[in-house]
């Protein structure tokens, strides 16, 4: 019996709907959500605003072995300023995967996602959680959708933000190559776990998919 409340791991690829679907499942049951993306993507706009070369490994280490990341209700801080919108740029999402990819970068994140996780009661979502961060979750979800259905939900969130400058055919071939390192890198690749549930949401709305979450989560939390 594990002495702590449950936790969901929800991982897949960019553009599956995960933040949405993840941000609603724990509001829906009253979990916190940990966006383990949102960090990575902080430390790499911190990268992007110092002087360090995105190269330059071991530089990079010893920026996150004394960052300050704060998960607040609302978004991410780093060092103190809040980078809920600054992380979500194209110049950040066309680095994180590089960044991501560097061990002394994913040890330390990981490290401050199992400490929030110690006593479960939280939704995560991210590429690893089921793998690596939280292996014995209560629920695995592997959320997956068609490059083609990825690329204009991506399209549609950037043309919202005002960044819609951009074709869905650029946006496809983005996707596919940041799921091919994604996937490939040596460190906690993405990858479905053994015992994670897939869920492919293509044709399904935001709603069907968290109801479909919340009832696998009810069939195995009791
Ligand atoms: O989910 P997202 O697009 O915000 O994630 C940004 C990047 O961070 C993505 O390219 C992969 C990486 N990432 C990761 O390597 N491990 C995680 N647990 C979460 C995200």
């Amino acid at each position: 019996l594990l002495n702590r409340k449950p936790i969901i791991a929800i991982d897949g690829p960019a553009g599956a709907g995960k933040s949405t679907v993840t941000r609603r499942v724990a509001q829906e049951l009253g979990l916190m959500y940990l966006d383990t993306g949102a960090m990575y993507r902080a430390i790499t706009w911190l990268v992007l605003n110092s002087n360090i070369n995105l190269e330059d490994e071991a530089a990079i280490a010893e920026l996150v072995s004394q960052v300050n990341l704060e998960l607040t209700p609302k978004g991410i801080k780093i060092n103190g300023e809040d980078v809920t919108e600054a992380i979500r740029t194209l110049q950040v999402t066309a680095h994180v995967s590089a960044i991501s990819a560097m061990e002394s970068v994913r040890q330390a994140l990981v490290k401050q996602q199992q400490s929030y996780g110690q006593k479960g009661g939280i939704v995560a979502e991210g590429r690893d959680i089921g793998t690596h961060v939280f292996p014995n979750a209560e629920l695995k979800i592997f959320l997956t959708a068609s490059v083609q259905e990825r690329a204009r939900r991506r399209l549609q969130d950037l043309i919202e933000s005002g960044q819609g400058d951009i074709t869905v055919n650029q946006l496809e071939q983005d996707i596919q190559l940041r799921d091919y390192r994604d996937s490939h890198r040596k460190f906690a690749p993405l990858q479905k776990a053994t015992d994670a549930i897939e869920i492919i949401t293509d044709g399904l709305t935001i709603e069907d998919v968290t109801a479909k979450i919340i009832t696998l989560y009810r069939e195995v939390v009791k």
